[in-house]
């Protein structure tokens, strides 16, 4: 299977920004902005905090946009005394399709292990909600010689017990951690040599059929400016996008990263 059967994914990360009023006016603007051409070409996804998510979705549902919406995290939980969370039964009841699991700044900030985010794949799937498994190294393990090494542990360790066929569905974003937030980005070469490690891994652990299906993008510092470059790389199928996704304009000049010099 080539690129072009994988259907590009642009999903951009706003973290703890933007409010529920804010991200009214935000999907306004992509409502009015993105066309069919945008969609038949790309899978636009949107990660709003879970207060943004009723909004987000009211504004889709309004105007039948195409455009899909994620958690940024999501409970191992189904329900019960777990003060805080939210658990993926709530996540669907609001018709989100993905649950962005593993993202470098939990695993950083709030402790999580291949256990838990592999716990958290295993409660998306149970509640029909597709993980995007964010993997990726820190400085210190590129310095050392072990990113490979390293972020293909951290996929075999999300994956765990996963059966097959949840597995070629799932999208899996290679983001080094040096390069989130910090304008450092990987070159398009190092995305996509981590993209083949990563498919080559899912091929050995499941098989070739399910490794050609599953999604991997890149993420760390893309803008409108390199965002063109990374896609041209086989194996890369879309990006996962922080800061520039904070601005819609930014955020749409991704999507059309084919019309960028
Ligand atoms: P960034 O963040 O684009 O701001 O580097 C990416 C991410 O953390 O998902």
């Amino acid at each position: 299977m080539t690129n072009d059967q994988r259907k590009p994914v642009m999903a951009g990360n706003w973290k703890m920004n933007i409010n529920h009023l804010e991200s009214i006016a935000y999907m306004n603007k992509m409502a009015f902005s993105l066309i069919d051409a945008d969609y038949a070409r790309t899978e636009v996804v949107i990660f709003p905090p879970f207060t943004d998510i009723r909004s987000v979705q009211t504004v889709v549902d309004a105007d039948h946009l195409s455009i899909t919406y994620g958690a940024q995290d999501i409970s191992a939980h189904d329900s019960g005394a777990y003060t805080g969370e939210i658990s993926g039964s709530m996540l669907k009841k609001l018709h989100t399709k993905y649950a962005l699991i593993g993202h470098s700044e939990r695993r950083a900030y709030h402790n999580e292990t291949d256990e838990s985010v592999n716990a958290k794949v295993k409660a998306a799937i149970k509640h029909d909600l597709i993980p995007m498994i964010a993997v990726g190294e820190t400085l210190d393990i590129r310095q050392g010689g072990n990113a490979v090494e390293h972020t293909l542990n951290q996929v075999q360790g999300a994956l765990k017990d996963v059966r097959s066929n949840y597995v070629s569905e799932l999208v899996i974003a290679y983001e080094p951690v040096w390069a989130i937030g910090t304008g450092e980005v990987a070159t398009p070469q190092d995305a996509q040599d981590m993209s083949i490690a990563i498919r080559a891994k899912v091929a050995k652990l499941y098989s070739q059929d399910v490794a050609d299906k599953v999604r991997i993008l890149y993420g760390g510092s893309v803008k409108a400016g390199n965002i063109k470059a990374i896609m041209e790389q086989p194996d890369v199928d879309g990006a996962l996008i922080g800061g520039a996704a904070l601005d819609p304009d930014e955020f749409l000049r991704i999507i059309r990263w084919p019309d960028q010099p």
